[in-house]
């Protein structure tokens, strides 16, 4: 099956140590070749379908996934696609959208542990709360919530389609949970009154304005693309912000000579083995949720069946209610 962002068809074992060599040593390959081809047979005897994030390593990114994406574009596959066994190589709340899209997926995450700084930042309460405060707005909620917290939204959205779902609501005030650094660069851009939850992505939150200009100072010629879960003064210093796949895209695109991707650093290696041309330079930050899933873990949550998603059907209807309407957008 095709890497659906890339167009690539599966690699075969020594397209994929091409791909990846600069990024694992040898050792570390002789350990991961024989889970991979483990992997490849097991999800074809199961039928199941791999989606990885962005963020997943090089390894995973290149040796196992069927498909690789940004939140919403494997939020998409699942609801283009009917497939019956999806396991996800990304965190908790990727796969909860995954079982809410598709209620009759058997949805697999190699690892419990795989959460989220900014979806734990909230509850449904806060956001029944909110709505008190602001009776009058609608409420738009980033992807990377609970599916409780999503059951109480009006609309979801991520960070590729924020200003577009922001400006498709019938209301000219807007609850914009969790992320307060996503809500300052939808507020930039539209003139719609965004009441703001101050949430954050521990990984985004500690790159800073300094680091920026002093990469700006070693190296005149680079250019630096952020993701809208930065500061917004880190927003200010950047040449483009977009989403996950929105980075790598430009970069596909320009091909520039040097480039910093002020996101989670593990997602240069994977956009590194595509672009061979461009120098990447970065201060790095790691989430230690995806760090959480390892060629290990699919293996084992392949053979196994763990562990098994679930989403009480009652907040999985009024969830699902929410994303429709993102993917209508
Ligand atoms: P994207 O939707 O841009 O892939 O972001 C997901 C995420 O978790 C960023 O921290
Ligand atoms: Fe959550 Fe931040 Fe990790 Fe993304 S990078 S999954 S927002 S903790």
């Amino acid at each position: 099956m095709p890497v659906q962002n890339h167009d690539v068809p599966e690699l075969a074992l020594d397209q994929v140590w091409d791909k990846i060599c600069h990024f694992v040593t040898e050792p570390e390959w002789e350990i991961f070749h024989p889970i991979i081809s483990q992997i490849r047979r097991l999800k074809n005897e199961t039928n199941t379908v791999i989606l990885a994030h962005n963020y997943q390593p090089v390894e995973i990114f290149w040796g196992v996934a069927d498909y690789t994406g940004d939140s919403l574009q494997l939020a998409q596959i699942a609801a283009e696609q009917h497939l019956p066994n999806v396991l996800m190589a990304g965190v908790s709340f990727m796969a909860e959208t995954v079982k809410i899209i598709s209620p009759t997926t058997r949805v697999l995450l190699p690892s419990l542990d795989a959460g989220c700084s900014l979806a734990e930042s909230i509850t449904a309460q806060d956001v029944r709360d909110m709505r008190l405060e602001h009776p009058n707005a609608k409420v738009v909620t980033y992807v990377n919530t609970s599916a409780e917290v999503k059951a109480e939204s009006d609309i979801c959205c991520t960070s590729s389609n924020a200003v577009d779902v922001v400006n498709s609501c019938d209301s000219d005030e807007i609850i914009f949970i969790p992320d307060r650094h996503l809500a300052s660069y939808v507020q930039e851009l539209t003139d719609k009154k965004i009441h703001v939850w101050q949430g954050q992505c521990d990984v985004h939150d500690v790159f800073d304005v300094q680091t920026m200009n002093e990469l700006r100072w070693l190296h005149p010629d680079i250019q630096i693309l952020v993701h809208p879960e930065c500061k917004k003064e880190v927003q200010n210093a950047a040449d483009f912000i977009g989403s996950t796949s929105a980075l790598a895209n430009y970069i596909r695109t320009n091909k520039p000579e040097r480039v910093a991707l002020i996101t989670e650093c593990t997602m240069s290696a994977n956009v590194a083995a595509e672009c061979p041309e461009t120098q990447f330079i970065q201060p790095c930050s790691l989430c230690p949720h995806m760090r959480r899933i390892s060629l290990h873990k699919i293996l084992r949550s392949l053979q196994n069946g763990q562990h098994e998603v679930t989403v009480a059907p009652e907040v999985a209807v009024r969830a699902k209610a929410a994303i429709d309407a993102m993917l209508r957008v």
